[in-house]
């Protein structure tokens, strides 16, 4: 997972990093930085301040100003910390906030890639894990943010513990000291020396300890993306529940989240490599801090300044090591966030390979709209097996095709061509005699109403499944979910068409049937008005009533409307003008009802007869 990359590409990815922070409400930025300039001064005027007092306590004892420093130090302190504690929750809320936005910037590209993008399984692993890091070590965008607020931070604090520190070197040691030899330009270089020895070598070993974690969280990540997925399962408890309790699948569940936890054994090199470098780090940084604090003292010690410089130098210096290390920790944070970063970024420039054409298609054309497959032929990505082969055929204007065949003979991989989610492997379709591919993708959708075998319905509004939106006409939905045979069950929907579907909104949802889900689903397809309809078996969580409703009202639903009719009730298709039977991905046969009947030797004649037999 380490990618080896550049100090410029490294840079140019915490630029667009930032590019892309930058476009976030401008108040996490704002409350952020005001929560650092509020906090990060107060030690700073602490120290100052209590060296004052401690100069006056051990110098001239004057009441009027040990009183006046005294009172100082306490309001300044109740202020600040009034003043900070209200700009760090709304800082905290901002920064929360942000987070969210983030999972929604992963999301929303989730939401626009290719179909078949999805459909990859490693795309998904990468969504999945980029997630992951983005949630757990916070790495990522989340390190971007943290960078930007974190360089304010040691800025000020090392800004403000140079200013601070400066006269330690200035003060002389009186000449006839002995000690004089403090202020000698060598004696400064070596506390610079020393200094940094602690500011550079300590956040160094630091930083190379703390890489391991990169390398640990590739550690176990299967593992991890199980028990994720299996906590996300569980989310989805309304569609996952049933099958979750009747194959007892809790056991496999709990079987392969434990497995994530059982092998702790994996982590302690981790661990102890990390713990390894912390020590050494400790060790060298207290015996430098040691050696300029008896720098300090000895200056103080020899008349250079007073007791209450001491400790103003002193906490300064603190001050310069933590400010300097947390720079340096924010450096290697940023560094070891590299290939994180690469691997969001990249799978947010994830390009749409669909080829975006710029012909307007008229929803609704004078003439309608014709389409045609011209020898049309299909692989699913990493398969060799073709689930369409060499397919011709031509949908005229209002046609009704009826499309039938065995399981996997290409039925609905016909549709995925049809709606673009892949383009042919070979081969193309037009609509109108142009290239499919040609056209504006929204439009060319715009044209289709379909049902997809295996739809899906939102735990929205019946009213919003319905028109695939949160605005709609509500006398087209009630239209809609007539013409789908869904009028009566509409009755007794709690409040109609705003009645949630499911319960996850509102205890109010209203649980709904198989069928009934279906005739939703119909009644999506029916309101969007498109001039080519689409359903792949449509009624088959159907009962026989309503499945005959629907049949002598096909026609009036489609109206002049193109459709087509996949359905495994071969009785079904009589209706439609014409019939295509597929067999492994060949249109073997098209023809009416009547004529397939006849040829006896057909995949047809073998369909219907193993379906006719029985309701003899
Ligand atoms: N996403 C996919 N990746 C790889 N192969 C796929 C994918 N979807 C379908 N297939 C394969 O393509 C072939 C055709 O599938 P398709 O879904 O078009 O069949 P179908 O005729 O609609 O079947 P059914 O009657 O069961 O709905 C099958 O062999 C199937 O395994
Ligand atoms: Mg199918």
């Amino acid at each position: 997972m380490e990618h080896n990359l550049t100090f410029k590409q490294q840079i140019t990815n915490i630029r667009r990093g930032l590019k892309i922070i930058s476009t976030f409400p401008k108040r996490s930025l704002l409350s952020n930085a005001l929560a650092i300039l509020i906090e990060a001064p107060m030690p700073f005027i602490n120290v100052w301040l209590s060296a004052r007092l401690l100069n006056e306590l051990a110098g001239e004892r004057e009441q009027g100003r040990l009183i006046f420093f005294a009172v100082l130090l306490v309001s300044i302190n109740l202020a600040t910390r009034l003043v900070s504690s209200a700009v760090n929750r709304w800082a905290n809320y901002c920064t929360n906030r942000n987070f969210d936005i983030m999972q929604n910037v992963l999301s929303r590209k989730m939401l626009n890639v290719d179909y078949s993008d999805l459909e990859n399984p490693e795309f998904q692993l990468e969504y999945s894990t980029i997630l992951q890091h983005l949630q757990g070590m916070g790495y990522g965008l989340r390190n971007v943010f943290n960078t930007y607020t974190g360089l304010i931070r040691c800025v000020l604090q090392i800004g403000l513990s140079i200013a601070f520190t400066f006269s330690m070197f200035t003060f002389p040691v009186p000449a006839d000291s002995p000690l004089a030899w403090l202020s000698s330009p060598l004696a400064i270089a070596g506390v610079f020396l020393i200094l940094a020895c602690n500011i550079l070598l300590v956040p160094y070993i630091n930083t190379k300890g703390g890489k391991i974690w990169v390398k640990a969280s590739d550690v176990n990540n299967k593992e991890q993306r199980f028990s994720s997925f299996y906590l996300w399962s569980m989310l989805g408890f309304n569609e996952r529940a049933k099958d979750i309790r009747v194959y007892d699948q809790r056991r496999m569940i709990s079987k392969t989240s434990d497995a994530a936890l059982v092998d702790v054994n994996i982590w302690k090199p981790f661990y102890k490599f990390a713990a390894l470098h912390s020590l050494a780090a400790v060790i060298i940084s207290s015996l430098a801090n040691g050696l300029i604090y008896l720098y300090v003292a000895l200056k103080a010690f020899a008349g250079a300044f007073g007791i209450g410089n001491i400790f103003q130098y002193v906490s300064a210096i603190n001050q310069f090591g933590e400010g300097f290390n947390s720079l340096m920790n924010l450096i290697g944070d940023a560094y070891n966030n590299g290939s994180f970063l690469e691997r969001c970024l990249v799978f947010l420039d994830t390009p749409g390979r669909i080829h975006q054409g710029s012909i307007p298609a008229e929803k609704h054309r004078e003439g309608g709209h014709e389409i045609e497959f011209h020898n049309v032929s299909f692989k699913y990505p990493g398969t060799d097996k073709f689930a369409v082969k060499n397919l011709s055929l031509k949908l005229n204007v209002c046609q009704r095709l009826a499309v039938v065949g065995m399981n996997g003979s290409g039925k609905t991989t016909m549709v995925k061509l049809l709606t673009r989610l892949y383009d042919p492997t070979e081969g193309h379709i037009t609509l109108n005699g142009i290239d499919i591919k040609k056209y504006n993708y929204e439009e060319y959708l715009d044209i289709f109403g379909i049902v997809f075998q295996d739809y899906t319905l939102m735990n929205f509004t019946l009213g919003e499944n319905v028109a695939a939106d949160i605005d709609y006409d509500e006398n087209r939905a009630v239209e809609a979910l007539e013409q789908a045979g869904f009028d009566k069950r509409l009755e007794t929907m709690p409040y109609g068409l705003k009645t949630y579907l499911r319960k996850w909104f509102t205890e109010e949802g209203v649980e709904i049937s198989g069928g009934e889900a279906q005739k939703i689903a119909l009644a999506r397809a029916l309101y969007k008005d498109a001039p080519f309809i689409v359903l792949d078996e449509p009624t088959a969580a159907l009962d026989p009533i309503a499945e005959h409703e629907i049949y002598t009202k096909f026609n009036d639903m489609v109206n002049h409307k193109t459709a087509i009719y996949i359905s495994h009730r071969l009785s079904s298709c009589r209706f439609c003008d014409d019939i295509a039977v597929f067999h492994e991905g060949v249109l073997v046969q098209q023809g009416s009802h009547e004529m397939l009947i006849t040829q006896e030797k057909g995949k047809y004649f073998e369909l219907w007869s193993a379906q006719a037999q029985y309701y003899q």
